[in-house]
This record gives C-alpha cells, sequence and structure tokens, in this order.
C-alpha cells in the first residue's frame, strides 16, 4: 500500500507551479493550478514528507518590455508593481509557497549564464545567421506578433504575421504581402543577424529525451504520447537568442544579445529555490527531524531530491523537451515529474489568457467568499488526466452546500450535542474501517484523484450520517439511555476527526477550526485513522462553514458597474456636517444586512484585564446553554461592576478572534463618535425592558 511505503522512506520533493508573466493580475487559471499544487505539497507536508515549494515572476520578454515603455515605466518598476500584487492572492486562497522570486535576479542570471556556459562547453550551442523583419522607427527587431499584413491566400487585410485568421494558412511573416509593424505602423525591413541555437536535433539529445519522456511515472500517459508524435514529426534547434533591445538576461561573451525570454523563465524554478535558501529560510520548511544544513548546490545536486513541476497544457512543449534537455546537457539533475492540468472553462466558455474569465479572484475574495469553497470545487472537478475543468455556478453552489456543509460539517454540529462534556464515550467507530479510508484517499491524492478522493471522502460522510440517522441520539436521550446518545455522538466525533484529517490538503483553515474544537494535536497522515479515544475530551462546537448563498455567485458575475463619467456628477454643495464624526457607509442590500447575526446578550461576569487599559473582558449569555468571551474596548467609559446583570446587543456569528489576552467570540455594540479625541465617550447599548438572552436583533 502506498500509505505504509511511503511514510517508511521520506522523500525530499522540490515543487513548482509555472511561472506566471510579470504582465498581468493572476486570473482564475493561475489560481486554478496553485490550489492544484497546493494540495499536492500539503498532502506530502501531512505524510512526513519533506518539499520546497517555490514560485517567481517571469518577468522578461518583449511583451513586458513594450507594455512597460506603454506605461511609462521602466521594465523593473513595472514588473515590481505587479510582484507587490501577488501576496494577496495567494494569502486569500490559502497558497503557501515557501517563496516567491523573479526572473529578473542576480540568482537567475548566474543561474541562466551557467547552463548556457555548460552547454556550450558540451557542444551543444551553434550560431547561424537569420533574416528576420526590423522596425526601422522603432529600432529593434519585431517578434511575429508585432507583424501585421496581407494574407499571402485569401488576401484579408490586417492578418497576424504567422497566420490568417480568416482562411487559417499558416506562413512566415515575410510572406505577408504590404506587412506594417503594430508597433509603430512603419514598413519593417529584412534585416539579419546572428543567432545562437541550442542543438535539439543533436542525435544524442533526442535519444536522451525519447527515453526521458517514456519513463514511467515521469509524465501522464497522454502526454508521453504527445512527445512521441513530436519525435516523429522531427526535433529542430531552438533559437534561444534575441536581440538588443531586449528585457532580458545577457549571452556571456556575446555583446548586445540576449537570452529568449523561455531559456531563462524555467531556470527560474532554480532561482527562487537559491532565494530561499540563500535567505535561510530553507530548512524551516523540513520536516523538523530532518533539519540539515543543505546548501541550494548540494540539495539540486542530491538524487533523492524529487523535482516535480505543474503546468498547463499549453507548455508542455518548453517543459518536457527543452527544460530537461538543458537541465541534462550542462550536467544537471532532470525533472522527476511533469504534472500537466487541462484549462478552467466557465460554464462551459473558454477563457482567455490574458483577459481572464468572468471569475475575478480579487472580486471573489471581496464579496466575503469563503477561499474554501473554491478550493473545495476545484478539487472536486480535478484528476490526474489533462482535462479541462467547468466552473459551473449552480454546480458550485449544490457541490459545496450539499458536501461540505450538508455532510461534513453537519456531522460535528450533530454530534456534539450528545456528548455531555464534550468527553467521548467507547464507541464503534473501527466498524467503517476509517484505516481503508485513509489509505486509499492517500493514494488518490498522491495521483492528483482529487475529485475521486473527495467522492470516497463524501461516500464515507455519507456512511456517518446514515448511522447517525438510524442510531437516533435524540430519542435515546428522550428514553434516558443518555451513554447510549454520547456512544453515537462519540462515534461520529471520531468520524469527523478521520473526514478531517482527509479534507485538511484541501481545507487548510476548515482543518484548523476542526483541530480547535476536537481539541487534537494538529492532523497529520500518521495519525489520521486512529481515534482520539475514549475519555478524550473535545471544546465546544461552533458553526464551522456558511452555506454558499447563491446570490454571490451572481454579485461575483456581475460585470463591473460603469464609471460615472465626471462631468455627470454634480457639482458637490457646501460640504454638510459628517454624521457622528464619519461618512455614511454605502448602502448595502437588506441580504448583506442580514447575514450579521446580531444577539440580545446578558452580561453575566465583567472584569477588567490585566495588561489592558482599554479591554474589559466580557462573559456573555446569549441564551445558547453556555457562555461566551468577548473582549471590548471600553474600559474607559465603564466600571466593570457596572455592567454585570445588564443586557446588550452582540454580533454573535463574527468568527472568533484570537487576541493578546484570549480567544473573543463575538462584538458588542457601542457607539462613538469617529474622532475619538476631539469627542470622547463610548456608549454600549442597551435594548429596552423585555428583551431576553438570545432574541434576534432585527
Ligand atoms: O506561459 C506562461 O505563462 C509562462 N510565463 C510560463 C513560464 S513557466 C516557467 F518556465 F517559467
Ligand atoms: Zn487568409
Amino acid at each position: 500500500m502506498v500509505a505504509s511505503e511511503n511514510t517508511m522512506t521520506q522523500r525530499k520533493l522540490f515543487v513548482t507551479t509555472a511561472l506566471p508573466y510579470a504582465n498581468g493580475k493572476f486570473h482564475i487559471g493561475h489560481i486554478m493550478e496553485y490550489i492544484q499544487a497546493d494540495i499536492w505539497v500539503r498532502f506530502q507536508r501531512m505524510r512526513g514528507h519533506m518539499v520546497h515549494f517555490v514560485g517567481a515572476d517571469d518577468a522578461h520578454g518583449a511583451p513586458i518590455m513594450i507594455a512597460a515603455e506603454k506605461a511609462g515605466k521602466t521594465p523593473q518598476q513595472f514588473v515590481g508593481e505587479i510582484a507587490a500584487g501577488r501576496q494577496q492572492y495567494l494569502d486569500g486562497f490559502h497558497v503557501r509557497f515557501d517563496n516567491w522570486h523573479s526572473t529578473d535576479s542576480a540568482e537567475n542570471t548566474q543561474l541562466a549564464q551557467g547552463i548556457y556556459k555548460d552547454l556550450k562547453a558540451a557542444g551543444l550551442i551553434a550560431t547561424r545567421t537569420i533574416e528576420q523583419f526590423y522596425d526601422p522607427v522603432k529600432g529593434m527587431f519585431l517578434p511575429d506578433r508585432y507583424i501585421k499584413g496581407e494574407c499571402p491566400t485569401c488576401h484579408a487585410k490586417d492578418q497576424y504575421g504567422d497566420s490568417c485568421e480568416v482562411c487559417s494558412a499558416v506562413y512566415a511573416p515575410t510572406d505577408l504581402i504590404e506587412p506594417y509593424s503594430t508597433l509603430t505602423g512603419a514598413k519593417p525591413e529584412i534585416r539579419s543577424s546572428e543567432h545562437f541555437f541550442f542543438q535539439l536535433s543533436n542525435p544524442e539529445v533526442v535519444d536522451f529525451l525519447k527515453a526521458w519522456t517514456q519513463s514511467p511515472g515521469r509524465l501522464q500517459p497522454e502526454m508521453a504520447k504527445k512527445a512521441s508524435e513530436w519525435f516523429e514529426a522531427g526535433m529542430a534547434d531552438w533559437d534561444i537568442s534575441r536581440e538588443s533591445p531586449y528585457f532580458g538576461i545577457e549571452i556571456p561573451d556575446a555583446p548586445g544579445k540576449y537570452f529568449y525570454v523561455w531559456l531563462d523563465a524555467p531556470v527560474g524554478y532554480l532561482a527562487s529555490l537559491k532565494n530561499h535558501f540563500d535567505k535561510g529560510q530553507a530548512r524551516d520548511h523540513w520536516h523538523p527531524a530532518s533539519r540539515t544544513a543543505a546548501s541550494f548546490d548540494e540539495f539540486v545536486a542530491d538524487p533523492q531530491v524529487e523535482q516535480v513541476h505543474f503546468i498547463g497544457k499549453d507548455i508542455v512543449y518548453f517543459h518536457t523537451l527543452f527544460w530537461p534537455a538543458m537541465l541534462q546537457f550542462s550536467g544537471r539533475k532532470t525533472p522527476a515529474q511533469v504534472n500537466v492540468h487541462g484549462f478552467i472553462t466557465v460554464s462551459g466558455e473558454k477563457m482567455s489568457k490574458s483577459r481572464g474569465t468572468g471569475i475575478d479572484p480579487l472580486k471573489y475574495l471581496s464579496l466575503g467568499m469563503n477561499p474554501e469553497w473554491l478550493r473545495y470545487y476545484i478539487a472536486a472537478k480535478l484528476n490526474g488526466r489533462v482535462e479541462d475543468v467547468d466552473f459551473n455556478p449552480d454546480d458550485f453552489v449544490a457541490r459545496v452546500n450539499a458536501d461540505l456543509v450538508g455532510k461534513f460539517v453537519n456531522i460535528a454540529s450533530r454530534a456534539a450535542k450528545f456528548i455531555p462534556g464534550g468527553q467521548l464515550v467507547a464507541n464503534n467507530a473501527a466498524t467503517l474501517q476509517p484505516a481503508k479510508l485513509v489509505d486509499s484517499v492517500a493514494a488518490l491524492y498522491e495521483a492528483r484523484e482529487y475529485g475521486k478522493a473527495l467522492r470516497e471522502i463524501m461516500a464515507y460522510a455519507d456512511e456517518v450520517n446514515l448511522r447517525f440517522d438510524g442510531a437516533a441520539p435524540w430519542k435515546l436521550a428522550k428514553e434516558g439511555k443518555a451513554l447510549e446518545a454520547a456512544a453515537i455522538g462519540s462515534e461520529c466525533v471520531e468520524h469527523f476527526k478521520v473526514l478531517a484529517a482527509c479534507l485538511k490538503p484541501v481545507l487548510p483553515a476548515l482543518a484548523a477550526q476542526a483541530e480547535a474544537f476536537l481539541q487534537c494535536a494538529p492532523l497529520d497522515w500518521a495519525s489520521a485513522a486512529s481515534p482520539l479515544g475514549a475519555g478524550h475530551v473535545v471544546g465546544s462546537y461552533q458553526h464551522l462553514m456558511q452555506r454558499v448563498d447563491a446570490k454571490l455567485l451572481d454579485a461575483l458575475f456581475e460585470p463591473p458597474a460603469e464609471a460615472v463619467p465626471a462631468a455627470a456628477t454634480p457639482a458637490a454643495p457646501e460640504a454638510p456636517a459628517l454624521p457622528g464624526g464619519e461618512a455614511m457607509a454605502d448602502t448595502i442590500t437588506i441580504d448583506d444586512f442580514s447575514k450579521i447575526d446580531l444577539r440580545i446578550a446578558q452580561i453575566v461576569a465583567c472584569e477588567a484585564v490585566e495588561g489592558s487599559t482599554k479591554l474589559l473582558r466580557l462573559t456573555l449569555d446569549v441564551g445558547e446553554g453556555r457562555t461566551r468571551t468577548v473582549f471590548s474596548g471600553i474600559a474607559s467609559a465603564y466600571q466593570p461592576q457596572d455592567l454585570v446583570g445588564k443586557l446588550t446587543v452582540m454580533v454573535a456569528n463574527l468568527a472568533p478572534r484570537r487576541m493578546k489576552f484570549g480567544v473573543s467570540e463575538g462584538m458588542v455594540l457601542a457607539a462613538s463618535h469617529g474622532d475619538e479625541k476631539a469627542q470622547p465617550g463610548i456608549y454600549v447599548l442597551n435594548p429596552w425592558p423585555g428583551a431576553q438572552p438570545g432574541m434576534r436583533v432585527r
């Protein structure tokens, strides 16, 4: 079984995702790939394996140079600004790279130049003079995409330099009739220059690649098949140089010549890893028992290290031919696995690589949508093959609500009620064979068959819910059979723990909440199937996940509002005094309001907080049969004893927040002026007589 085999030998993994071009924001396609890789990495770490997981911006190339110029920025400024926007997406979707770097870096320059020198020493770099279009106004050689003209076949105007969109003819840019530069409109001239080629047609290189691509476990079967088709068509040498001006890395001993962006892009994987090591952070990500002082050089040369790339189906040629050949013939280690995924479509519609889809990842987050809904949904759709994944809004709502809330979370919320004091009693959890589930799910995660893994997990959850329903603990409790009710409750909590462990790679935040409820050590694979055991005490159950409201999906797909033209805005009348010292917030809908669960709370105890001049610790009764602790910044306005016994209003469904002095489980409402210094005073809300703890305020 995979499980026992892998726990015996600890793997060393170096995992990457494709490096995004630094000329645009992340779109949902990027996020899907990062989620796919992040799940795999989290799973491997739960298994006790050692992983370095890195990314970087792919900063070089003519398009970025041109975009920067248009924006009136240096390329470095331009890519720097894009890089600064990355973290919010990664944090937002719980994608935890160990390092994020750039191909426009000292490490990448050194590594790319080193690889090139070694390829040259191996006799695999040739020079050839080639003819290309040159824009005399711009003073640069033109990549094909910046040349247009009349199709030589059907005479359609304004066709691109490589193929005609009208008749589909494929041609060389020099075949175009009346060609022009799309950068300046100038008529391009043909000029010749010397280019550098990596000789992929060398028989030794071809033989290596044939064996490498067909080596079992390296590529998915459909990709290995694709590679053999490429070999049948014949391998051409690869043009790896570009003329100045170019935003890239200079070729050693070739003034004015730069590496083509795709030469230094994958080297960026190594550059980011090196940067990670050089920052001294690399060891922190290893399994604690194995923190050895490996350097970057030792690490990349270690035959045990498995280099694993996650990429999309559009860049397979680069990763299964050029990149392994570069590594092999420069005397380096080659990747162990290249895992290719399909594209993401939205309601069946293909996405544009530059414009993305209708789903804007930041809008998703700003609407307050739970990132783990998306992680779950994407995982449920992914398999180990190169298939497209479709995001369907109705399916999204149905699946997240049915599986995560209806099946998984439901188990804990129902079971907890029947376990007095949270203390588990002897039960029959072993009946469902949790170890079998855990082993099977492990094999599926390993093979990136996430959809199948989640189906098995949810089938188990179904069985658990059936057992709960069958045992009917609510009846047992009424019949005075409290111990039997506690046994089925305890059993379900044990199953909930197994399920939470299995879901943890996909849902790390939900798993953390589950761990807090279960009051157990961080869930890992070795102990996933082991019971907490009779006598273990779990915490009080807090609601773990909201259902998806279908209206959120409407909002997600709503096109952005048209900006109001400046002239249409009426001139502002004399500024009125701001009510309460601050402007009114934006209008919200009644649905927005109803998300906030306001309740009457009775202050049953209140005390000063040692070490804080601002906070009071309130113990609140909200009619739940237990009390809550809430920290409130009202110490300047109230003496603790004056508040005891009073009723107030609290936000009862605010996520618990860990503060310096403890966890705050909600928020008490109080009025104050926007400018506290100018107009001090805090006034805690107090309902009219008659209100009872637990009543909803609306
Ligand atoms: O296709 C792309 O978006 C490229 N920027 C991917 C580069 S992957 C790696 F080679 F850097
Ligand atoms: Zn044509």
